[in-house]
């Protein structure tokens, strides 16, 4: 069998979370432990879970964890019955307290439409196929974190703000990941309205100046989500805010065929650990049946093993594995298919150890 180049003792914080968070952090788990049998794992609570074992949604416990991992990887949180909670009992509100503890600044969010399944789009296949965008999301900042906050039954308030710094920093990774692909980014932004809008795009133009060998446009939100689905393949790196972002990369999603498929990495300057997790929440619509896709999330594992670890020969063994699975015709219910998760997990993990033991 090969021996991978760098299996040091790598531990990670694994959070499955809620609804169907524990189901595919299994399948990922399984996989995981082919590909990287030296990963040491602390299982740690977040969101709705946490909140039933400690009343808050992001338990001290955790909070000093995550930091001393070398990595995070979460599936998802929330959940009904968690809906009337004050905010800052939440569970989201314990998910955005994780990413501003690991200063995950920059979420990046890949939509890859492989190519056997451009027919499942709900859009014309001939319009999605060969798509292969990432958005660059700011994540710690805008609308979710700006204050004054506040909703007293007359009145609700939240704050979009970024400073000049903000921008930069999110700026210089979505040109650094431009540069590395086809040197185009689009940063989409609502600048014919807000003033944060204003200073966002004056920002980045002013970046691009150390990034010439890299094409800069800029597009309103309104017709970025309009164009996304007209020509989704105009776009190679997207750049924009919290909101437009969490809004932007669902609806990127649908054009892969599921948003079971999509993954993130969240990364900041690198002095804390990155987190990675599915774009995808934690769909209690069909939780506990064994319905869901784990594949969003093994995928957010293939770019922990890129970005935290680089393991770049696992990442693609991974990657390339979970492609030849939906190749062959073995999908979850959100393509069509009848696998159940579990399926999808032994199937992976069979490619996987036979693209191992092949090299
Ligand atoms: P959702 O992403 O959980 O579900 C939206 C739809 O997509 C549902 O029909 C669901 O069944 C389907 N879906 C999602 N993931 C799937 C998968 N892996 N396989 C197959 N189908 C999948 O969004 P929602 O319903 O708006 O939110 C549900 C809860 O999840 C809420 O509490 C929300 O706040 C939370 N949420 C959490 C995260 C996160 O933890 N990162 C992200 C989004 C939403
Ligand atoms: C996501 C989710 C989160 C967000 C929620 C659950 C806080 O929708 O990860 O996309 O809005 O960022
Ligand atoms: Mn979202």
């Amino acid at each position: 069998m090969l021996k991978l180049p760098f299996m040091s003792n790598k531990k990670i914080a694994l959070i499955p979370g809620d609804g169907i968070g524990p189901e595919v952090t299994q399948e990922t788990l399984k996989v995981l432990k082919v590909l990287a049998p030296s990963f040491e794992y602390i299982e740690l609570d977040l969101g709705g879970v946490a909140i039933d074992k400690t009343g808050s949604p992001f338990p001290d416990e955790t909070r000093t964890k995550v930091k001393q991992v070398d990595a995070v990887l979460m599936a998802a949180i929330g959940g009904p019955k968690y809906d009337n909670l004050p905010r800052e009992q939440r569970p989201e509100t314990g998910l955005l307290g994780l990413r501003k503890e690991l200063q995950t600044f920059a979420n990046i969010r890949p939509a890859i439409v492989f190519n056997s399944l451009a027919h499942l789009s709900t859009l014309k296949e001939e319009v999605v196929a060969g798509t292969d965008l990432i958005v660059v999301r700011e994540l710690t900042g805008g609308i979710y974190f700006g204050k004054p906050s506040s909703n007293d039954g007359y009145t609700g308030i939240n704050t979009m703000i970024y400073t000049k710094p903000e921008v930069e920093r999110i700026a210089h990774v979505a040109f650094k990941f431009a540069q590395k692909r086809s040197k185009k980014l689009c940063s989409v932004d609502k600048a014919n309205v807000l003033n944060v809008s204003q200073l966002w795009r004056d920002t980045v133009i002013e970046v691009s100046k150390s990034y010439p060998d890299v094409e800069l446009t800029h597009m309103y939100v309104d017709n970025a989500a309009m164009q996304l689905i007209k020509n989704p393949k105009q776009f190679d790196v997207i750049v924009t805010g919290n909101l437009f972002g969490d809004i932007l990369s669902d609806e990127a999603s649908m054009l892969t065929g599921s948003i079971g498929l999509l993954p993130s990495a969240s990364l900041g300057d690198g002095s804390l650990p990155g987190l990675y997790e599915p774009v995808h929440g934690s769909a209690p619509d069909i939780a506990g049946k064994g319905l869901a896709n784990p594949m969003a999330m093994m995928l957010s594992a293939a770019m922990m093993l890129r970005y935290s670890f680089n393991m770049q020969r696992e990442a693609d063994i991974l990657e390339q594995s979970i492609q030849a699975v939906l190749a062959e015709g073995i999908r979850t219910a959100d393509l069509g298919g009848n696998a159940k998760t579990a399926d999808i997990g032994q199937a992976v993990m069979a490619k996987v150890e036979a693209a191992l033991a092949k090299a």
